[in-house]
């Protein structure tokens, strides 16, 4: 097809996301105390040029300036996240002065017409929280659930579409089992206990806000890749791939839509003690209405089970495997550019569940960005953006119903353990000035957004 041709439905939304430890910067201030992240960081070796969360894009002071220049974009909505630590410091009493700069961001945004997609959960466990078990501990659901009514009391007049968590599956396997983000545990158990803990807290959550608030619609946000056997006809390769799609999609899309854990991937985790933190009524409450799912896309997964890992891995019970290299062009951050994967994801997904309105919620990639007189000519990105909308748009002629798109990011940010060496921002931040630069993929984006269809990158 023409990319001229390329239209999206009437009413398609367009936006661009961050999330709050990632943007925000001014980690100390109007009663803010210390997330999981802050002092992860602190911790030489754990993030990429011992960088930490500040200045990050001082977003939270220049907010006005970063919605004013969303506005010259042609976006319509904005995906942020609130910052647990800031609304509920230590987890404890609500702070007014941290509901107060979210009040202040989502008038700016609805000034310039642009609608506000809070996320409540983008990995900033307060960390008083973790001390106290986190994620591994049951108590932590409760207390998410209280951070979600005062947030959604606060702000539920002006907000319509809330996301609890974001990739759960991060949050449980690398913050616990691999260690590689925060909070930086290698307890496989703990791991398994987080992933229930999570879903149980995204139940909690959602019945709160629609508590709290009268109009409102409530999701989630999943991080979703294909996950292919290197030899489609070794049962062995097949065996792989089922588990880590176990683990990485099915552990949460079951619950959340069908109102049970699948039993393979149940049995898979047994070692780990994952089925006896399930509670009579828990999964009523995890498969409570949906009305729509965020999805992440970033690439695919190739696996064969063949040895190959090393080092602390995420991959809780799946036993031996790899993730053989395939001779596609990569990202910066060496991840395979495989825009087919998002047509498959959604697919699968529409197959599933079809009722469900899907959302990309994240899509985007890092390259090594050179600014000059002439701004960043990021073709790269720009074909990346280009090539996962055809993708997207091929799903929708397909009947899938995908209803708007976020890029990832609206800034170049701390990118967590790789920290601000990798670049995602459609806008060039200069971390010395914080001069915002709209690289060449941000002028394509704003042409795409008003006009609801593809345009040529060249
Ligand atoms: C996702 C995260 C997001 C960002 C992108 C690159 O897993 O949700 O914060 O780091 O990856």
């Amino acid at each position: 097809m023409k990319v001229t041709d390329i239209v999206f439905p009437q009413g398609f939304l367009w936006g661009a996301a961050t999330a709050a430890f990632q943007v925000e910067g001014a980690t100390d201030v109007d009663g803010r105390t210390d997330s999981i992240w802050d002092v992860f960081c602190r911790v030489p070796g754990n993030v990429v040029g011992g960088d930490c969360g500040e200045p990050a894009a001082d977003h939270y002071r220049r907010f006005e300036q970063d919605v004013r220049m969303m506005a010259e974009l042609g976006l319509r909505a904005y995906r942020f996240s609130i910052a647990w630590p800031r609304v509920r410091p230590d987890g404890g009493a609500v702070n007014q002065a941290g509901l107060d700069f979210y009040r202040r961001l989502i008038d700016t945004l609805l000034a310039h017409d642009i609608q506000p997609w809070p996320t409540l959960y983008h990995w900033d466990l307060p960390q008083k929280l973790e001390d106290a078990g986190g994620w591994a501990a049951r108590d932590t659901a409760f207390r998410f659930a209280d951070y979600a009514t005062a947030t959604a009391e606060a702000l539920g007049d002006r907000v319509t579409n809330w996301t609890t968590l974001n990739e759960p599956w991060c949050a449980a396997f690398l913050g616990y089992a691999a260690g590689v983000h925060a909070p930086g545990r290698t307890d496989p158990a703990a791991a398994v206990a987080a992933v229930h803990h999570l879903l149980l807290g995204h139940g909690l959550a959602a019945q709160a806000i629609r508590t709290a608030a009268a109009f409102t619609r409530v999701g989630i946000t999943l991080n979703m890749y294909p996950i292919i056997p290197a030899d489609p006809a070794s049962a062995a390769d097949q065996d792989v791939a089922r588990r880590l799609d176990g683990l990485q999609q099915r552990i949460f899309l079951d619950p959340l839509l069908r109102g049970e854990y699948p039993a393979d991937v149940v049995a898979d985790l047994e070692p780990f003690g994952f089925s006896r933190h399930v509670r009579a009524g828990d999964l009523e409450l995890i498969s409570g209405p949906l009305d729509m799912l965020g999805v992440n896309y970033y690439t695919e997964h190739h696996v064969s089970s063949r040895p190959g890992e090393t080092g602390p891995s995420p991959w809780v019970g799946v036993g031996d495997h790899s993730f053989p290299r395939r001779d596609f062009p990569r990202t910066d951050m060496g991840w395979e550019v495989r825009p087919e994967g998002l047509t498959s994801v959604l697919l699968r997904l529409h197959a599933q569940y079809p009722r469900l309105p899907l959302y990309i919620t994240e899509n985007g990639a890092a390259f090594r960005d050179e600014i000059d007189g002439d701004g960043v000519q990021d073709v790269d990105r720009t074909a990346y953006l280009e090539s996962h909308l055809r993708a997207a748009h091929d799903a929708i002629e397909m009947g899938v119903k995908l209803r708007g798109y976020f890029c990832w990011s609206l800034l170049d940010n701390f990118e967590w353990a790789e920290g601000y060496a990798k670049r995602f921002g459609i806008v060039h931040v200069d971390y010395d000035t914080q001069v915002r630069t709209p690289k060449m993929s941000a002028k394509w984006f704003a042409r795409v957004a008003r006009g609801n269809a593809l345009v040529a990158v060249r």
